[in-house]
């Protein structure tokens, strides 16, 4: 049946994705490891270095209480256990023991205590973490539910996908990125896990979050604040490039978008304009200004679609352009109700914005 064996070919095909295996035209950045198991334990940034090993401290003084609570209570059961000669007798019974009492109390304040200055100390170390002057600056924006991402000192705005240069473990070499956390509604949280720890985007408070990693990669992440409907779909990919590899990017980002050539292309570019996408994206160099939706001039050097809810592909791009809440139910973009040769059209235009 065709409709099982195309079922097939998408399971074959996501698989091949899981994986991390190319099954479609690289995009920018593919030519890095995949890092997509987004591991707290296997921290390849400073901040994230920082979090592991108050977190393994955290783990062993929760793991030593662990044992000794449960060594004893395994003790007692058994040392107390009803014997076969048992004289129904109850042992003779203790009330108050001023030491006893005073133990139980004061260890574990200062266990707890022991677990406020970890914390407090790593928090504040990466918090004032003084940044170098020439720490490359990127303002990200929490929406529903993509991110909008600004480099301002480069005239950079792509979504979904930060772009930096790998950084140096040695810290006096060190070229960290240094992020800006905004929200344009609810509020959203930052985060890349080998990368550094959770921050939250809040509307109308500026966040910040910094870190420099150590290798090159796709660093996956997610949103971690219960946002609404597609939450779950606010992926992030840190696509962390060799500093060559990140100049070769931003002069892809910078250079012009070349016009539409073909007819299909040219008119895909009319309805583009003609419909509503212009009032939601932007294109630059062009009337499409618009800031609700991410920015689109340079779409297909991104992976993915929709904050990572599908890698860019000729049949998810028509899909996405037919009707959006296909791929990502209840995501602000509406169904434009276009016909099928228009969605050709304008899915012809979106691949000339590279
Ligand atoms: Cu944005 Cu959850």
């Amino acid at each position: 049946m065709p409709g099982s064996l195309s079922t097939f070919g998408f399971k074959v095909f996501l698989i091949l994705w899981t994986l991390g295996v190319p099954v479609f035209a690289a995009p920018a950045g593919s030519e890095y490891p995949m890092r997509r198991v987004a591991d707290i334990f296997q921290p390849l940034s400073r901040p994230a270095e920082m979090i592991h090993e108050a977190t393994v401290l955290v783990l062993m003084i929760c793991a030593a209480v662990f044992i000794v609570v449960t060594g004893l209570l395994v003790f007692i059961v058994v040392k107390f256990r009803r014997r076969a000669d048992d004289d129904g007798q109850e042992p003779p019974q203790i009330y108050g023991s001023t030491q006893i009492e005073l133990a139980w109390t004061v260890i574990p304040i200062l266990i707890v205590v022991v677990l406020i200055l970890v914390a407090s100390r790593t928090i504040g170390e990466i918090q004032n973490m003084k940044m170098p002057e020439d720490a490359l600056k990127v303002r990200v924006v929490g929406h529903q539910w993509w991110w909008e991402i600004h480099y301002p000192e480069l005239g950079i705005v792509t979504a979904n996908e930060l772009h930096i240069p790998v950084s140096d473990r040695d810290p006096e070499k060190a070229t960290p990125t240094h992020l800006l956390l905004q929200s344009a509604d609810v509020i959203h949280s930052y985060w890349v896990p080998q990368l550094a720890g959770k921050t939250d985007l809040v509307p109308n408070k500026d966040n910040e979050l910094w870190f420099d990693p150590y290798e090159t990669g796709v660093y996956f992440g997610n949103c971690a604040e219960y946002c609404g409907t597609q939450h779950a779909n606010m992926l992030i990919r840190v696509i962390v490039h060799t500093p060559e590899g990140f100049a070769r990017w931003v002069a892809q980002q910078k250079a012009p978008v070349p016009a539409p050539q073909t007819l299909e292309e040219i008119e895909g570019h009319r309805l583009f304009f003609a419909n509503a996408c212009m009032s939601c994206h932007t294109v630059d160099g062009t009337v499409a200004e618009g800031v609700f939706g991410p920015d689109l001039t340079k779409l297909m050097t991104r992976q993915t679609l929709g904050a990572g809810v599908a890698p860019i592909t000729d049949k998810n791009l028509w899909s996405w352009v037919k009707d959006p809440q296909v791929l990502k139910v209840g995501c602000l973009m509406p169904d434009m109700q276009l016909l099928d040769p228009e969605v050709d059209a304008v899915v012809a235009y979106l691949k000339t914005l590279k």
